[in-house]
C-alpha cells in the first residue's frame, strides 16, 4: 500500500513549552503505526531539536521544517538553509505552502529551487499546491495545479519524484472551517496522480502519497482519508488539539 500520511502543521502557533506538552499528549496515546503509516510534525524552526528528539524512539513519527530558503547558503540575515536542517537530521519540509506563495511572495521557480536542495540533502519535500476560489469558480482549478506542478516538480527525474509527498491544498478551504468534499477531494487527488503518470508514468504516480489539507478536523478526517487517491491530510487548526490529531492519526488507511 502507498505510504498514507497525517501532516501536523503547526504555522506560527505555540510556545515552545505548548509544543512540547503537545506532543507529549499526542505521543501518550503510544498509536502504533503500520509499516505504511506515517506521522510528520511540521513546526517552527526553534521547536526542531525538540520535536526530532521527541519522536526518535518512535516508529515512522518525524519532525518537519515548515519552509527553508531558497539558496545554500550565504548572506541572507534571518533564513534557514536546508543544510541546516539536514545537519539536525530532519528528514521533511514543506515547500510551499499558499501562505508562503501569499504573504512572501514564492513564485513556482523558487519553489523548484527549494526542492532541488532539499532533494541533494536527502530531506523530503512536502510539496504544497492548490488553487484559490476565484480560479474554482472559473472552473480552471486542474489547470492551475498542473502548472504548479510542471513548473516546480517536472524537471526532476523518476527516481527523485518517488521522493516527494504532494499536498493538495484548496485556499478557500484552508482555515475557513469549509472543507472540500470528498467527490472534490478525489477528484482532484485523481487529476494530480494522472498528471505524474502522463510525465513519469502510471508505476511511479501510483507511488507518490498525495495529503489532502484545508480544514482537515477529526470529524471528517476518516472519510477525507478513505478515498482512493488521498492518502492522509497536512493538517493546521486540528493538529494544535491532541485529541483532535490522535483521532485523525487514527483516521489513517
Ligand atoms: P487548516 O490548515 O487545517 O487549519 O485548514 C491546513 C494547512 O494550511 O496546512
Amino acid at each position: 500500500m502507498r505510504t498514507q500520511i497525517a501532516a501536523a502543521n503547526w504555522k506560527m502557533n505555540l510556545t515552545f513549552q505548548q509544543g512540547e506538552k503537545l506532543l507529549d499528549d499526542i505521543l501518550a496515546a503510544e498509536i502504533k503505526l503500520k509499516d505504511h503509516q506515517k506521522t510528520i510534525f511540521a513546526v517552527p524552526y526553534p521547536y526542531l531539536t525538540m520535536t526530532r528528539s521527541e519522536v526518535a524512539e518512535e516508529k515512522n513519527y518525524y519532525a518537519a521544517s515548515q519552509n527553508c530558503y531558497h539558496k545554500k547558503s550565504g548572506a541572507y540575515t534571518g533564513e534557514v538553509s536546508v543544510e541546516m536542517l539536514h545537519s539536525l537530521n530532519i528528514n521533511y519540509c514543506v515547500v510551499g505552502h499558499s501562505e508562503r506563495r501569499e504573504y512572501f511572495l514564492e513564485t513556482n521557480v523558487i519553489l523548484a529551487d527549494k526542492v532541488n536542495l532539499c532533494l541533494e540533502s536527502f530531506i523530503a519535500p512536502i510539496f504544497c499546491c492548490g488553487e484559490a476560489l476565484a480560479i474554482r469558480e472559473a472552473g480552471t482549478q486542474n489547470e492551475f495545479v498542473t502548472k504548479q506542478l510542471e513548473e516546480s516538480l517536472f524537471h526532476l527525474t523518476a527516481e527523485q519524484i518517488k521522493g516527494i509527498v504532494i499536498a493538495y491544498e484548496p485556499i478557500w478551504a484552508i482555515g475557513t472551517g469549509k472543507t472540500a468534499t470528498t467527490a472534490q477531494a478525489q477528484e482532484m487527488h485523481a487529476h494530480l496522480r494522472s498528471v505524474i503518470a502522463s510525465k513519469y508514468g502510471e508505476a511511479i504516480a501510483n507511488q507518490v502519497p498525495i495529503l489532502y489539507g484545508g480544514s482537515v478536523k477529526a470529524n471528517n478526517a476518516k472519510e477525507l482519508f478513505s478515498c482512493p487517491d488521498v492518502d492522509g491530510g497536512l493538517v493546521g487548526g486540528a493538529s494544535l488539539v491532541a485529541a483532535d490529531f490522535i483521532e485523525i492519526i487514527r483516521s489513517l488507511k
